[in-house]
């Protein structure tokens, strides 16, 4: 990569320089949506691949041979980024339904969408499992910079200096519209424990009637061992321009309680204070220990 990863901020929000481009973003709250479209929102390193995997299964009734069939290098080329520069043109024109996933705060999202046509899917992950994801996430993503220690990146983690800004601002605007009705709020943890519930939770949602055996087989395919095993779900054939793939996996563990292997006692308590302070008014209930 030639550029060096920089983060840019507009409107309050971090981007990052050459993947996003502020301006094109601005046009994103204009855009017309359908019923039929789903967004999933996720603060980074919150479950958004694995809701891609999922959201295809539902739309090819299980038959994971009919995504293999696309022939795409990974399923950011089915279920895209609605923010990276490029994607908007192709959202306009393309055949319903529209799948897409984002990070992108509230107020960026389109006005249609407050006008409840098309649906949002927003998943939280405990933060602290967020924080280890992406730290370890910025040593193998080119396009972000590579963190000179676990507590440089803890600072800039608390302090919001990342793309998508604060983890607790992202989650608390997002909570506020949990009750919308054309909204699901779910998080990671309910997934880790309840695939098949979260699944069942998902295809209603979205108005996809499967057959038991159908869901059963998006189930069977989007659990983390199975996703790891196909190189479009699991990010493995992205461009070594773009990730180092030497320095980890996309797919790295796929567990809850993994902070605990990376958080000091001291690193603790402040995250805690943090937590106390920023969530108080808003109950949001995490699991945060091994399942
Ligand atoms: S990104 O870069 O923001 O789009 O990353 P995102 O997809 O939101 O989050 C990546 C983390 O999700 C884990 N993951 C899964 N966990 C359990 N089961 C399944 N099927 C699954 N798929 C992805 C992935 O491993 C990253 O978490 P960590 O903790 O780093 O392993």
């Amino acid at each position: 990569m030639d550029q060096k990863p920089e983060l840019v901020t507009h409107k309050g929000f971090k981007f990052i320089l050459g993947t996003h481009d502020p301006n094109d973003v601005d046009s994103i709250c204009q855009l017309e949506t359908r019923d039929s479209d789903v967004f999933v929102v996720t603060y980074p390193k919150s479950g958004t691949i694995w809701m891609q995997q999922i959201l295809l299964l539902l739309e090819a009734k299980g038959d994971v041979t009919a995504i293999g069939a696309a022939k795409s290098s990974s399923n950011a080329d089915l279920v895209p980024w609605i923010e990276v520069i490029g994607s908007r043109q192709a959202f306009m024109t393309a055949p319903s339904p529209r799948l897409r996933v984002s990070h992108l705060a509230y107020h960026f999202m389109p006005r249609a969408l407050r006008q409840k046509t098309g649906k949002v899917i927003y998943v939280a992950r405990n933060p602290k499992d967020v924080l280890v994801s992406y730290y370890f996430f910025h040593k193998l993503a080119n396009m972000l910079e590579t963190p000179a220690s676990f507590e440089d990146f803890f600072d800039k983690f608390l302090k919001g200096d990342v793309f998508g800004s604060s983890w607790f601002e992202h989650v608390k605007t997002w909570y506020f519209h949990k009750d919308d009705v054309n909204m699901l709020f779910i998080t990671y943890e309910e997934m880790i424990q309840d695939l098949k519930w979260t699944v069942k939770r998902i295809s209603l949602f979205v108005g996809q009637d499967l057959r038991e055996e159908q869901l059963a087989n998006v189930v069977k395919f989007s659990t983390f061992s199975n996703m790891r095993k196909i190189p479009q779900a699991s990010y493995e054939q992205v461009p070594d321009d773009m990730f180092n793939h030497h320095m980890g996996s996309f797919m790295r563990k796929g567990t809850v309680g993994d902070w605990k292997n990376h958080f000091t006692v001291a690193q603790n308590e402040i995250f805690d204070k943090v937590f106390q302070r920023e969530m108080k008014d808003f109950p949001v209930s995490f699991i945060w220990d091994t399942l």
